[in-house]
């Protein structure tokens, strides 16, 4: 692990827009493939495999610009359930709150079972528990079946 000299910034503050911070090492690209992050007009910063206090290493992403819906924060709870979203205006922290693991989610995920209900109905009125969110594994509402995080990262 590289560790720098505290004064030394690897990664630019910024003015405004988001922060994801926390997010598992190597986990930042699936988050920006979730939230389709690769479309956003304005700079995108991400860092990957950064230290992180005595706890190791760590992803961030910078979204400049631009706030997260709720749906969003619960999009990012698929991959990295204890990310920080720092919300930034004017250079300062106005607001940090926790990705919260939440028991159930709604119209986020597709189920993988073909014959499964909730795919034949047009909007897709989809439902999942979360049964463990390290690794990943969320259960349908509706059929009952299993998947995991490559199989919601793979529905973006
Ligand atoms: N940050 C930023 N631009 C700003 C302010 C903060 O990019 N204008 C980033 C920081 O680099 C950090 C995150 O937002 O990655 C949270 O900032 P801050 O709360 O100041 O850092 P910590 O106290 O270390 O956060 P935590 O306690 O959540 O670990
Ligand atoms: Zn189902």
């Amino acid at each position: 692990m590289v560790v720098y000299p505290e004064k030394e910034m690897r990664v630019k503050k910024i003015q405004r827009g988001t922060v994801i911070d926390h997010i598992p090492k190597g986990q930042a690209l699936n988050v920006m493939k979730i939230l389709n992050l690769a479309e956003h007009p304005d700079p995108v910063t991400i860092a990957i495999n950064v230290e992180s206090g005595k706890h190791g290493q760590k992803d961030i992403i910078k979204v400049e610009n631009r706030e997260l819906s709720p749906g969003e924060v619960d999009k990012i709870a698929l991959i990295a359930p204890y990310a920080t979203i720092n919300i930034i205006r004017d250079y300062k922290v106005v607001e940090k709150k926790q990705v919260s693991l939440p028991r159930e989610i709604h119209g986020i995920v597709r189920c993988a079972n073909p014959n499964c209900i909730t795919n034949s109905r047009e909007p897709a009125k989809t439902g999942v528990t979360m049964e463990k969110a390290t690794p990943l594994l969320l259960r349908c509402k509706d059929c009952g079946r299993t998947m995991n995080q490559q199989d919601v990262i793979d529905q973006f």
